[in-house]
């Protein structure tokens, strides 16, 4: 008798250890950040798992009763590996949100599994217009090369630039922004020649040879983030050409360490760490103190940005995840650094402020500094087909 109690009561310690342990799993919300942390495009890991570290900071780390957990994992800029590292999170560590995603293939090899899983992914620095398309699952808080180089086409042909050549990165948000140019400058009564270079290890001079033999009134570039201070090297100064694009090329993270030659170059983009306003001054100094004095780029801010919207969704959805998550993420709005956000619930894109700016030396250091503002910008891709 005494023993059978004995045994009933460890029965009864061991099933509810067994409880606990799956409530406790059921209170965390894994998030899976898959970046390039090494490779060409580590600085784009760099500046997004900081933001996303700063956000959980200053935002602590649990939101509607769930602990939220940061998974971090570097894909290498391989897109095979950002796949097979998002098929791990999602089976084994059961992720209720995948999230990065630093290149287009990189964010498009997953879709097909967060469609599968019906797990959110949120892209912080992809910006091709059509990935949102490729699962309803996709939610977007960095921006389309679209909609940041329709203002560089109206800004120039505004501007007595009459001929213009592009040249791009040969891949999907390269051609992205070269139709995006060529179609509104042309519409315009602007001249456009094009060229594209190849994403890997571009050699740029023979390009630039061709340029100055163009004879163009402006140079249209986009290059990845993180690549613009290579091309700038590569001889632009002597081309005495003027730069013009959407704001990749002169990226915050490099901008300072190039030296007189971008200064005037004229971008069009969503985000500038010179960006006045009160949130962004707060972000950059929080950004700066918690990075040895790392400045933020456009790529930290869809990071922080990302985790604005899954913090705020969770907290929508009481901290359910799937479809009632990437429901709830529709039509938020909210106060960015870079100035008022939401997100479009048709396409799931993030609608936001472009800014025109021109890289001059602030204090010392090289900013974009912004001066003009075109407001509440969609992707004009996807708002054509919608029309
Ligand atoms: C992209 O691959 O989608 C991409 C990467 C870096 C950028 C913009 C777009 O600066």
């Amino acid at each position: 008798m005494r023993r059978r109690t004995v045994l009933t009561a460890a029965g009864a310690a061991v099933a509810m250890l067994a409880l606990r342990g799956a409530a406790s799993a059921q209170e965390t919300m894994k998030i899976g950040l898959i970046l390039p942390m090494t490779g060409s495009f580590a600085s784009t890991g760099r500046q997004i798992e900081a933001a996303a570290k700063l956000y959980m900071q200053q935002s602590g780390d649990t939101v509607a009763g769930k602990k939220i957990q940061l998974i971090v994992k570097d894909d290498t800029g391989v897109a095979d590996v950002t796949k097979r590292l998002a098929q791990e999170l999602i089976v084994n560590d059961k992720v209720g949100v995948i999230a990065g995603f630093g290149l287009t293939p990189l964010a498009l090899a997953p879709a097909p599994l967060a469609t599968q899983a019906k797990v959110p992914a949120v892209v912080m620095a992809a910006a091709t217009a059509t990935i949102t398309e490729a699962s309803p699952y996709i939610v977007r808080t960095s921006f389309t090369l679209p909609q940041a180089t329709v203002p560089m086409a109206d800004w120039a042909s505004q501007n007595g630039i009459k001929k213009v050549v592009t040249l791009v990165s040969d891949y999907g948000p390269g051609i992205d922004a070269e139709k995006a140019f060529s179609g509104a400058f042309g519409a315009k009564g602007g001249q456009v020649e094009s060229l594209r270079v190849p994403l890997a290890n571009p050699d740029f001079s023979p390009f630039l040879q061709k340029v100055a033999d163009a004879k163009p009134d402006a140079l249209f570039v986009f290059v990845p983030s993180g690549v613009g201070a290579q091309f700038v090297e590569r001889g632009l100064d002597k081309s005495g050409i003027k730069l013009i694009g959407p704001g990749d090329v002169t990226d915050d993270d490099i901008l300072n360490g190039m030296g007189d030659v971008a200064l005037g170059a004229i971008t069009t983009q969503h985000y500038s760490a010179a960006h006045d306003s009160p949130e962004n001054k707060a972000f950059v100094e929080a950004f700066k103190k918690a990075n040895n004095g790392m400045r933020p780029n456009f790529m930290a801010v869809g990071g922080y940005d990302g985790m604005h919207l899954i913090y705020e969704g969770l907290k929508k959805t009481n901290g359910a995840g799937g479809e009632a998550l990437i429901n709830a993420m529709k039509g938020m709005s909210w106060m960015s650094p870079r100035g008022p956000v939401s997100i479009d619930p048709q396409t799931r894109d993030i609608i936001q402020n472009i800014y025109v700016r021109k890289v001059e030396r602030v204090n010392g250091e090289l900013y974009n500094v912004e001066f003009a503002t075109i407001a509440n910008v969609k992707d004009p891709v996807k708002a054509a087909k919608s029309n």
